[in-house]
């Protein structure tokens, strides 16, 4: 049932093509897309293919009848909902002659047709369409937003699940140590706690992030501005991840000015950076990482980009990886939440900046975060 627009479809049924041809000058309108069959069989096929607001059927058809061809629509799980108005000739008395009379709306056209009655009654139709649309509409967010919640909680309890377990491991062969006959080795001991401690941040960090993302949907992601040094910022980031990525052997690279002053929340911007390099360290690959600080002048800009030379990213994931948990195929492997981009995104926006991608499949990524220069009027 693809909508082929945002036109609402009016089914006409009738064995005379000169009353199609009637009706259907009666009630067209602009919003309105009119179909028009000559039997029944062409009817169900029509309908089988298109969602109707409403049909309006002859009563008197060789073959099948209007009445035929309602109770055919109302056992068919695909039509049953559509409402049907009748075109009779006949007497009131008709009226309960269609045994499915309580099955769904049923109203009567009595011919000679009233040109008001008709148009009224289809528009009551066409309207409550209309809202049905808009409510199932409605209803689909509302579905679409609470499984996210349940996937949310469930990949968070997942993602602190197995840090806490090692943790609660790690403490129990610490007792062990402890009551042991085993004289406790201060060596060990220390590679615990600092395994210990890797874990707890990373589930603070986790944590943080959750508490970020529901900060930016409430529009409470707080930036405190002050002027600060933008490379200073960078190379405090650069030098921390440098540390991380010792073990895995991947170089990072910074060519930025002396200084660069720039009006904004340090902590907050810090933060975008650490994602952009986290993420280069957790995409890239292996391969260097090149950081660049500097400013645009004819735009009034500062910039912090973030070139890697990884696994790149497909034109249509480009913006769709600035939303919440949207991951790329290619990251499935890596863990992550998906959160990171989304959240600097929005840190990027809250100082009047942007944050953008260019990459192209396996060419490597680069991420871009511009800032207003102070002074600048943004
Ligand atoms: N440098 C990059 N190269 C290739 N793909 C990237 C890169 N940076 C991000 N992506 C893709 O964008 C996705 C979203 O990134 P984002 O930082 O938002 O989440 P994440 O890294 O998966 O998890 P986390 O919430 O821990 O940051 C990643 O999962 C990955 O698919
Ligand atoms: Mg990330």
């Amino acid at each position: 049932m693809t909508p082929e627009s945002n036109d609402v479809n009016v089914l006409l049924v009738d064995d005379l093509q000169e009353n199609l041809v009637a009706l259907e000058a009666l009630i067209r309108q602009p919003g309105r897309r009119i179909f028009t069959a000559r039997s029944g069989e062409q009817a169900l096929s029509l309908m089988l293919e298109h969602a109707f607001a409403l049909a309006i059927l002859d009563v008197q058809m060789p073959n099948m009848s209007g009445f035929e061809l309602a109770e055919l629509m109302r056992g068919t799980e695909r039509t049953r909902a559509i409402p049907i108005v009748f075109v009779s000739a006949g007497g009131r008395e008709l009226n309960y002659a269609f045994r499915g009379y309580e099955s769904g709306a049923v109203d009567f056209l009595y011919k000679p047709l009233d040109p008001h009655a008709v148009r009224s009654k289809v528009s009551v139709f066409v309207e409550l369409f209309r809202q049905r649309q808009e409510l199932q509409e409605a209803k689909a967010q509302l579905q679409r937003a609470v499984s996210m919640r349940d996937d949310f909680m469930s990949m968070i309890a997942h993602e602190l699940r197995n840090p806490l377990n090692s943790v609660y491991l790690q403490a129990q062969l610490r007792r062990k140590m402890f009551s042991g006959s085993k004289a406790q080795d201060p060596q060990a001991m220390l590679k615990m706690v600092e395994r210990d401690e890797r874990q707890i941040r990373s589930m603070v960090r986790l944590l943080d992030d959750m508490l970020d993302v529901s900060r930016a949907r409430t529009g409470m992601l707080a930036i405190v501005p002050a002027p600060f040094d933008l490379v200073a910022s960078a190379q405090v980031v650069v030098e921390a991840i440098q540390e991380q990525a010792r073990g895995a052997g991947v170089q990072f690279t910074l060519a930025a000015p002396a200084t660069l002053a720039v009006e904004g929340d340090e902590f907050r911007i810090e933060q975008v950076i650490t994602n952009l390099l986290t993420n280069a360290l957790r995409y890239g690959e292996g391969q260097p990482v090149a950081v660049a600080v500097g400013t645009r002048e004819d735009e009034h800009e500062a910039f912090v980009t973030v070139r890697d030379q990884g696994m790149g990213i497909a034109p249509a994931d480009q913006e769709r990886i600035f939303e919440q948990f949207e991951r790329t195929e290619g990251a499935a492997q890596v863990a992550g939440l998906g959160l990171g981009l989304y959240i600097a995104r929005q840190i990027a926006q809250a100082h009047q900046g942007r944050l953008e991608v260019r990459s192209a499949p396996g060419q490597g990524a680069e991420f871009i975060l511009s800032l207003p220069l102070p002074g600048s009027a943004a």
